[in-house]
């Protein structure tokens, strides 16, 4: 059992064979964390970590005895109001307008495997073996509150996951203005504070920032999404940390509406970290018998760097939150028509692509945006799920067993939380969107947000896209959500139940999708939000991929994957092969770095394949052949170690190596390029130093690469493809393989990129 509580000291243990976690019963019945770290032996007294401050003037907590004082003592969930004066993870206004509560020890229990948290989506076990829970229930007096703390230990990933849950038993009723799903506290400020951050078409940037005294904090207040300004993850890092060694400590939030998540130094070097639902627009009341339940926070902590990190998260997100069908299997490689047609599109036309896309090996077919309704431009038409027999006249069922016959699946785009007032939808019912009555509605897209928050309306939305999911052949759906939340207030609700309402609105949203996937198991859902503004663990819960970004483009791709990959599974960002000049940034790149970027992703394509010349068709079907020969190892099986980061240099690369190490797929990139540059070696990493490897590259010319012209200014142009050599794994990886840069110059100069495959002899 990897839960220990030692009696004697009161103190409880969480460890396996990477973690410790360490947390001890106070006198005055408060919980506080002695250590969070790589793991340590098992014994009873650790109680000397228990740092004591006596010479300090500050309040004594209440009540007696000893001198615990709060401001100084590292808390597992600390309050306000009773002489801790740092930032509370809980507060809750009473009746008699007090904020004051003292949550005391009651009880513990310690159990096998892990209980889910519904209707919250959560990490989860397949067997009790596969993980350790301890529940702790704090009780306030006064409210008769209970507060459970509940951390789970897996047996096999330095891994810990935290929620806390209220239930309220005294006659008067409470209202839960804050409550946190995790606060952890490490007895030093030496850290910086590592984020994901960005905007629409570039989502998830690293950004990195030493811990000084004070608070740094992030957050999303969209409402509808976890957002594409911050997303839900944090890592605090030792400084010296790199990709490959050093502390890290990462918390990742399954939730996908307004978070917070910060770290406050206080001027004694303690850091508190705490992770929760915002508490901004946030109000919760329970009246007697009534809980509430928190989202989960998983902690992952590497003593190997941020790699280590982020290869946890990937395995434990990719077979321990993403359920279902898909969950084991590598995805089928699509073709989506939206960069192909935009709302221009017919049947004839769309069938047009879609036989183009099965001649060259496209294995589905996803009709976009445009489908239902008057929806011909995005000024109307969203609400109303029902097909536009001008354009489609044999209907999605009549389109899709078209495209069947192909010999290919189909997939179909739908916003089910959104409505244009130019529809029947709200003509029908104009007080399902968020609004204030007598206030103005602001729109973003010309549409407005359905009241999520009520369940007729979801009961609504869920019987219009199930007809359509019944009478078809639906292989896929793309679910998109594209604005964010204005004016949150739910017409029906009472004025004191307002500030539930952006919570309920996401319980809506994750109930359309539990029904849904539920009736619909075999079907491959793939969540988006203007792209990749709600990539969040919570909904790969539910959808196992997910749209990575509107930005296409190659290049800003390879910014936006690496940040995505500090967190999510390969296999769950969803990535295309879009047209050239891209259609966000204008660059031109070449279609084998375009696919050289998306081979690390779901894989697919966003044009217009008709439109393509014989050369770059015949690149294509190259590239989807490599694709499904390596798809199982990119996607399932392999781990993903970060090379060369494009935040900081003009390079960067990235590789999967397979489990038993025999076979790589190695990424190479470059934005400019040099002329007579300084030679470029890359260190690869996760080979076996012992094994004889060969390493091959593609040399030949980009399919847009002119021969004339580069041969008038001397360039080397030959037809041999592939060029290849030996070496052990340790050669590789300590002495690195060579960047030929007249192999960068063939694959198009600015913006080239080499891929490698390295297999065991
Ligand atoms: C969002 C998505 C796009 C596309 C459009 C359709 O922007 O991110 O991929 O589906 O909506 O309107």
């Amino acid at each position: 059992m990897a839960i220990k509580f030692h009696e004697s000291t009161k103190t409880f243990h969480l460890f396996n064979k990477e973690v410790s976690y360490l947390i001890h019963i106070l006198d005055n019945g408060h919980l506080t964390n002695l250590y969070y770290g790589k793991a340590l032996r098992d014994k009873e007294d650790f109680t000397y970590l228990y740092d004591t401050y006596t010479a300090v003037n500050l309040p004594i907590c209440v009540p007696e005895p000893g001198s615990i004082k709060l401001n100084y003592t590292r808390q597992e969930y600390p309050v306000y109001g009773t002489g801790d004066y740092r930032t509370p993870a809980l507060t809750i206004f009473q009746q008699n307008g007090s904020f004051v509560v003292d949550f005391k020890y009651a009880s513990y229990e310690i159990y096998a495997g892990k209980r889910e948290i519904k209707p919250l989506p959560s990490t989860y076990v397949e067997s009790e073996d596969e993980a350790t829970t301890l529940e702790i229930t704090l009780h306030d007096e006064v409210m008769d509150t209970d507060l459970v703390l509940t951390y789970t230990i897996y047996e096999n990933y330095p891994v810990i996951t935290r929620n806390a849950r209220f239930l309220h038993k005294g006659s008067e009723s409470i209202v839960i203005d804050r409550a946190m799903s995790a606060s952890v506290e490490f007895p030093d400020m030496d850290f910086e504070f590592t984020q994901l951050s960005g905007a629409w078409a570039r989502e998830r940037y690293v950004k990195n920032q030493k811990l000084e005294m004070g608070t740094h904090s992030i957050q999303s207040l969209m409402g509808t999404c976890s957002s594409g300004e911050q997303n839900p993850f944090v890592a605090l890092k030792r400084p010296d940390a790199t990709e490959t060694q050093g502390e890290v400590y990462g918390f990742s939030f399954v939730y996908s509406g307004n978070f917070v998540a910060q770290a406050e130094v206080s001027t004694h070097d303690i850091t508190r970290f705490m992770m929760g639902i915002n508490p901004e627009g946030f109000s919760w009341k329970l009246e007697a018998g009534e809980t509430f339940q928190t989202p989960e926070v998983v902690m992952v902590y590497s003593n190997e760097g941020l790699n280590k990190m982020s290869q946890t998260y990937h395995r434990l997100y990719r077979t321990r939150l993403v359920r279902g069908q898909w969950r084991d299997k590598s995805r089928p490689i699509l073709l989506n028509n939206w960069e192909a047609t935009y709302f221009d599109f017919d049947e004839e036309k769309l069938l047009k692509i879609a036989k183009k896309a099965s001649e060259v090996g496209v294995e589905l077919f996803v009709l976009d945006d445009g489908w239902f309704g008057a929806r011909n431009d995005d000024y109307r038409g969203l609400g109303d799920w029902y097909v536009n027999l001008e354009k489609l006249p044999s209907g999605i069922a009549g389109l899709s067993k078209k495209v069947e016959e192909l010999g290919i699946k189909f997939g179909l785009w739908v916003e089910l939380e959104m409505v244009n007032k130019d529809s029947d939808l709200y003509r029908a019912h104009p007080d399902w969107i968020l609004h204030v009555p007598g206030r103005f509605d602001s729109h973003q897209r010309h549409q407005y947000v359905l009241d999520f928050s009520r369940k007729e309306v979801v009961d609504y939305i869920y019987e219009m896209i199930a007809k359509i999911l019944r009478e078809s052949s639906i292989s896929y759906i793309k679910w998109d959500m594209n604005r964010y939340m204005t004016e949150p207030y739910s017409v029906i609700a009472n004025p004191c139940d307002q500030g539930r309402v952006m919570h309920k609105y996401i319980l809506g949203v994750y109930d359309l999708y539990e029904r849904l996937t539920s009736e619909f198991p075999e079907i491959l859902f793939e969540s988006c939000a203007s792209g990749g503004t709600r990539f969040d663990p919570a909904m790969l819960y539910y959808a196992p991929q997910t749209w990575c970004s509107d930005d296409t483009d190659a290049s800003e791709r390879v910014k936006i994957q690496y940040g995505t990959s500090y967190v999510y599974p390969i296999v769950s960002m969803g990535s295309h092969v879009s047209a050239v000049p891209n259609h966000q940034l204008h660059r031109i790149t070449p279609i084998e770095t375009r696919a050289a970027v998306a081979y690390f992703g779901t894989f697919g394509y966003e044009l217009d394949l008709n439109l393509l010349s014989d050369a770059e068709i015949e690149t294509v079907k190259k590239q989807i052949k490599f694709m499904k020969a390596h798809r199982d190892l990119i996607q399932i099986d392999g781990d993903f170690y970060r090379l060369q980061s494009p935040f900081e240099k003009n390079e960067a690369a990235w590789m999967v190596v397979s489990q038993d190490k025999k076979e790589a797929v190695v990424g190479y990139y470059q934005k400019l390029n040099k002329v007579n540059g300084s030679w470029m070696r890359l260190k690869l990493q996760g080979l076996d130093s012992d094994t004889l490897y060969e390493v091959s590259y593609d040399i030949s010319p980009i399919a847009s690469y002119d021969a004339k012209i580069a041969e008038a200014y001397g360039a080397q142009v030959d037809d041999s493809t592939i060029r290849s050599y030996k070496a052990y794994g340790d050669e590789l990886m300590y002495a690195g393989i060579c960047i030929d840069r007249e192999v960068l110059n063939k694959k198009g100069g600015d913006f080239s990129a080499i891929i490698f495959n390295v297999k065991a002899e």
